[in-house]
């Protein structure tokens, strides 16, 4: 249920009150009484409301002059009102300039039908307003967001290009004919591929976002043998690893079978142990494969700096990071988009960790992942 909307009714007999407040009561509305204008006032100062029903001959501040005071406030300028009288003459009245331009009429005796479809077209229009503040809202946060994920994915990508960069200069210097040996030309074409990886890397990060997004992220299962595919992914990232100071240690049988996306999986696994790289302190990472019944279980464990209690659900959202922007690379797309294949596969994907002594990612898949072997 929407929030209630708030209706004040003001008019100096206490019984019209309680009249009019019977025929307007209703669930979804909170009915504020005020006996005189000042009253009026005071309350609504204090409360958003969604309409004012004002009576127009009270003794002391007149409806009108109420309605004049509220055209003079910020608060209480946008309120509409219905005023009542018991003659149409008086109301002839110039309202022309109450800014909500929302201003109505009521005549004594009141009609009790004209009364409720007048205030229930007031408590639309300001659910309207409210869902269209709301819209308006959202839409500036998205806005922002997008901003931040420009000014993100900008420095992301700058870093490895600018690098590209330095080493192309060096190259144009090899060209002029400064010397160089082939051990060190092998070793600078090695850091170009890796700074294009790290530019590809990112790239597919995004599209995978995109797709998860439009919901054509597909997996294609297919057989496949894990402890195959975990070890070739452990061995590629051995040279960045052993660089980081965190050798990989792989426990695994020789062979695991079974169903999955090979592709997707060694994604998965390839986000997990770069994680453990970037976030491991420079300690040793140890990769562990193991078959259950029905299912296999994969776990990534660092000793590195560790996840608080309260980031531990959250990191696996999309943009979310438990550490700032400047300590270490990355969109903090990584484990949302591993969570997502995973899930897809029919597994899970859980972290426990100790801050300060290391974490420990698992993930359990299906041994099946084809959706006709899961159901
Ligand atoms: N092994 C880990 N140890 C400690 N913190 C981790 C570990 N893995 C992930 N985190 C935390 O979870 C956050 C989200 O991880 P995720 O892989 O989604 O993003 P990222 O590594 O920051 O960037 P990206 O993977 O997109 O390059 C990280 O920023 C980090 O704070
Ligand atoms: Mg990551």
């Amino acid at each position: 249920m929407p929030t209630p909307a708030n209706i004040l009714i003001v008019d100096d007999l206490r019984e019209n009150l309680l009249a009019l407040e019977a025929l307007i009561r209703k669930d979804d509305r909170v009915i504020y009484q005020a006996c005189s204008g000042e009253e009026a006032l005071t309350l609504m100062l204090e409360q958003e409301f969604a309409l004012a029903i004002l009576d127009v001959q009270m003794p002391g501040m007149s409806g009108l002059e109420l309605a004049e005071l509220m055209r003079g406030t910020d608060k209480t300028r946008g309120i509409p009102i219905v005023f009542v009288s018991a003659a149409a003459k008086e109301l002839n009245y110039a309202f022309a300039g109450y800014e909500s331009g929302a201003v109505d009429f009521l005549y004594k005796p009141l009609d009790a039908h004209a009364v409720r479809s007048k205030v229930s077209a007031f408590v639309q229009m300001y659910r309207q307003r409210q869902l269209l503040q709301q819209a308006e809202q959202e839409l500036k946060r998205a806005v922002q967001m997008r901003d931040e994920f420009m000014s993100m994915v900008s420095h992301e990508l700058r870093t490895p290009l600018n690098t590209l960069y330095l080493q192309a200069q060096l190259r144009r210097r090899i060209a002029a004919g400064a010397p160089l040996s082939p051990e060190k030309m092998q070793a600078m074409v090695e850091r170009d591929e890796q700074q294009i990886r790290n530019i590809l890397r990112l790239i597919d990060d995004m599209l995978d976002v995109s797709r998860l997004r439009q919901g054509t992220l597909a997996i294609t299962p297919e057989p496949a043998d894990l402890a195959v595919l975990v070890r070739r992914v452990v061995d590629s990232h051995a040279g960045q690893a052993a660089a980081a100071g965190s050798p990989v240690t792989l426990d695994s049988p020789a062979s695991l079978p079974g169903v999955w996306d090979e592709f997707r999986i060694e994604q998965v696994v390839a986000n997990l142990l770069t994680n453990a790289v970037r976030y491991g302190g420079g300690k040793p990472v140890q990769v562990q494969v193991q078959a259950l019944p029905g299912q296999a279980l994969v776990t990534v464990r660092d000793q590195g700096i560790g996840i608080a209690r309260e980031d531990q659900d959250r990191i696996f959202g999309q943009f979310e990071r438990a550490v700032d922007k400047q300590s270490a690379p990355g969109l903090g797309l990584g484990l949302y988009i591993t969570r997502q294949i995973v899930q897809a596969h029919g597994g899970t994907i859980g972290v426990s960790s100790v801050p300060g002594q290391g974490s420990a990612f698992s993930v359990h898949l299906p041994l099946d992942a084809r959706p006709a072997a899961r159901a």
